[in-house]
């Protein structure tokens, strides 16, 4: 009976340690970047204005975006990005050695500081979603211990890139290193070069409360004005901000149609993620019966 009741009592922390810690995001640190293709004027995952991509962009792995689908607490809120090195090829070796070869770069701590390397502010309008890796596949397991992507990262940012807003020569190098290890810090959205473009801020229209994308979150990295898009369909639902930017009523887009398609997919995601939360209490009450 008291071997039960432990076992009970275990299965409720770990579920309720589940449930709290969905969103985990430090402030500041390191994280793996690679960059991707997104449309320029697409409105993504968060539901911010096709506009936002006009200027340096961004998409969280799901872990520390807070979300399976759609928007999450992570939503609007900026960062700053500095290119630390490139841990998929070995720096070149020191001559007269016999270190093996390599053409990879690699940022002193100085350089990375004084502001002299690649670096850029984003704001994150997408989530990577990617449960089978190797690159947005982060996660909570079970016993609480959090397991990083294929380079033991924990956040990982994918930037959309080309971009408009982001010089073709961004990266350095003469080729794509693939991914880059970078220290991400939470920052005001002050600093977006976006910020100054009205038309660039909070979320499309159409998409009203399908969206959330806040202006300038807290730079915490723990910001919950979004809540994560699920929650908003559970019994007690959250309800996440009116952040709809009237600039961009009427505009319709690519992303729309394909969101309404997609509600179906996120009401399936969001029964089943209620099922699994059900599971888990009755798992709990049964072992303590
Ligand atoms: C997202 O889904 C995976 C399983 O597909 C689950 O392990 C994880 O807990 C979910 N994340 C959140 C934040 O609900
Ligand atoms: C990222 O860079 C930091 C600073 O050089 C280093 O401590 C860390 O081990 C690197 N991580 C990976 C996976 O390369
Ligand atoms: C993510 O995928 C990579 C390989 O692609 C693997 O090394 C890593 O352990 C995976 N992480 C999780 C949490 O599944
Ligand atoms: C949690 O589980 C993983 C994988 O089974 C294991 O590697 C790790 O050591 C465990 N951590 C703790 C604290 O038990
Ligand atoms: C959001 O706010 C606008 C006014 O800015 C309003 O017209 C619209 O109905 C609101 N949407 C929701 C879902 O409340």
């Amino acid at each position: 009976m008291l071997g039960s009741l432990y076992r009970a009592q275990w299965l409720m922390l770990v579920c309720l340690f589940a449930a709290a810690h969905a969103f985990d995001l430090a402030s500041s640190g390191y994280a793996s970047l690679t960059h991707y293709d997104l449309p320029s004027n697409y409105v993504a995952s968060c539901g911010c204005v096709g506009r936002s991509t006009f200027y340096p962009t961004a998409a969280l792995n799901r872990y520390a975006y807070g979300s399976n689908t759609s928007f999450g607490p992570s939503c609007g809120s900026c960062f700053e990005l500095r290119l630390v090195s490139t841990p998929l090829a070995l720096p070149p070796p020191t001559p007269g050695t016999n270190e093996p070869w390599g053409d990879g770069i690699y940022y002193t701590p100085q350089q990375v500081s004084s502001g002299s390397t690649p670096n850029l502010v984003v704001k994150i309008i997408d989530l990577c979603p990617g449960v089978g890796g190797p690159w947005c596949n982060a996660t909570r397991l079970e016993n609480g211990t959090v397991q990083g992507n294929s380079l033991g990262f924990d956040v990982h940012f994918d930037l959309a890139w080309p971009a408009k807003g982001i010089s073709k020569g961004f990266f350095p190098g003469d080729h794509d290193y693939g991914a880059w290890n970078v220290t991400y810090d939470a920052v005001s959205c002050e600093r977006w070069a976006g910020w100054k473009d009205k038309a660039a801020l909070g979320s499309d229209w159409d998409q009203q409360s399908s969206a959330c994308c806040p202006n300038n979150p807290v730079p915490s990295g723990q910001d919950q004005t979004c809540p994560p898009y699920y929650d908003t369909l559970a019994p007690t639902r959250a309800v996440p901000p009116n952040t709809s930017n009237v600039l961009s009523k009427g505009k319709s887009n690519a992303a729309t149609s394909m969101l309404t398609s997609n509600v179906r997919i996120y009401l399936a995601t969001a029964i089943a993620l209620l099922s699994a939360a059900l599971l888990c209490v009755s798992a709990a009450t049964f072992t303590f019966v």
